[in-house]
């Protein structure tokens, strides 16, 4: 049975979680599935609204046993504070509705004295450019850049050049023996770059690019899956170990945190074009893509003794999925092709009644693990699931379109 402690799901005896079941990419239908997301999000809002809507009151889970939002404050140490606005910016994109517009814009501005305070750990990234970088995107808006730029100059305070990476907990050093970075942090990266290109300093690019190749470098095992943490001495920026916090063991492989690898290191090909990105990020993600189960959906933690009984991960199969859609594109055509028929079988696998929180929960999408170690968020609705989900739809509603524009040519 669950026991729900103010938030946090604790796990206390076995579960049942979603069966595996083989998948065609061919029940995917990416329209039914963004309309689908619109009327999860005006269920939301209704709850929201029922509850004397307050703007600093993020969406973060629903317990398996719940049907509605538990909420946090949009406080600097709740580091998915960015994705329900991230969430609304998408199904603006999704429909260009003005009231939703009004509604992201609101819950952004939650987050603007983030711009203005002290660091207080490697999220600024989650927790501002899901947000403000959403909203410039898709605005224009000259005072979202400024806040992201400022905030990008705040993230890189955290940057200590002996290592070569930002320490991504500051707050855990002595815990864990050293200056600390763990895989989430390259996620983070997508500000420093955007900040370089758009009136930023030109050292933002520069720190980023070191980041990621000095994670490269220590953070991945000779499978090129990755340790959740890597510790360094902050004075000689000597390697010291790979650990995890959020995974089953040391050394074994952790859905989301090699997610966020392949996710990451995507997005850092983009911005640099240097191949050596390209062939790493295809090196993590074939290594987590042999090991997938039948649908497409990982268990929480690939090494976990207890599969087929663990729970799964939906949130690393819509990061996964939305990386996977940007990464085809730059491959050869047969390693991309097999890309994005993987990324379309997760997104179809995330879009049956095996996944789809439904009528029974304004969530997109049922069965993600937050924290397991500490009992946290299992077998849970999640925000950031959804967020990846309707942003990994939107990528495949764009690519499916200009291949109907080829098609006309
Ligand atoms: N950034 C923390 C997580 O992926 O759960």
């Amino acid at each position: 049975m669950f026991k729900l402690y103010s938030g946090l799901i604790r796990i206390s005896m076995p579960l049942l979680f979603t069966s595996c079941v083989a998948v065609t990419a061919d029940t995917l239908d990416v329209d039914e599935a963004l309309d689908y997301c619109g009327a999860q999000v005006h269920r939301t809002l209704a709850q929201l609204e029922r509850d004397s809507m307050d703007y600093s009151m993020m969406p973060r889970n629903i317990a398996a046993t719940d049907t509605v939002w538990h909420c946090r404050k949009s406080t600097c140490d709740e580091w998915c504070a960015g994705f329900w606005p991230g969430v609304l910016w998408y199904e603006y994109e999704a429909t260009r509705d003005e009231k939703i517009k009004e509604q992201a814009e609101k819950f952004t501005a939650s987050l603007e004295y983030l711009s203005r305070t002290p660091a207080f750990d490697h999220d600024l990234g989650f927790l501002m450019f899901c947000s403000y970088g959403n909203g410039y995107r898709l605005t224009g808006n000259p005072k979202f850049r400024d806040v992201i730029l400022a905030t990008a100059d705040t993230l890189a305070t955290l940057y200590n050049p002996h290592v070569g990476t930002i320490l991504s907990w500051p707050r855990n050093v002595e815990m864990l023996g050293g200056h600390n970075t763990i895989m989430d942090n390259m996620i983070n990266l997508e500000m420093l770059f955007w900040a370089a290109k758009n009136g930023g300093d030109r050292k933002l690019y520069d720190i980023a690019v070191k980041h990621a190749e000095t994670t490269m470098r220590h953070h991945f095992r000779p499978d090129y899956s990755c340790y959740h943490v890597a510790v360094y001495d902050p004075e000689t920026g000597a390697f010291i170990k790979g650990m995890t916090h959020q995974g089953y063991a040391d050394d074994s492989m952790w859905a989301r945190g090699q997610a966020w690898a392949i996710y990451g290191y995507t997005m850092v090909y983009r911005e640099t074009r240097d191949p050596k990105f390209l062939d790493f990020a295809c090196k993590v993600t074939d290594v987590y893509l042999n090991r997938l189960p039948e649908d497409y959906v990982p268990y929480w933690d690939f090494d976990d003794p207890t599969i087929p009984d663990a729970p799964r991960d939906a949130s690393a199969a819509s990061v996964v999925a939305s990386a996977l859609l940007e990464l085809q594109g730059y491959c050869d055509s047969d390693k991309g092709r097999s890309y994005r028929d993987a990324a379309e079988k997760m997104l179809a696998s995330l879009g049956s009644p095996s996944y789809r929180s439904g009528d029974k929960r304004p969530s997109f999408l049922d069965h993600s693990t937050g924290h397991h170690p500490a009992g946290s968020e299992i077998d849970a609705s999640i925000i950031y699931a959804d967020y990846y989900y309707i942003e990994a739809l939107l990528r495949l509603r764009k690519l499916n379109n200009e291949l109907d524009v080829l098609a006309t040519l």
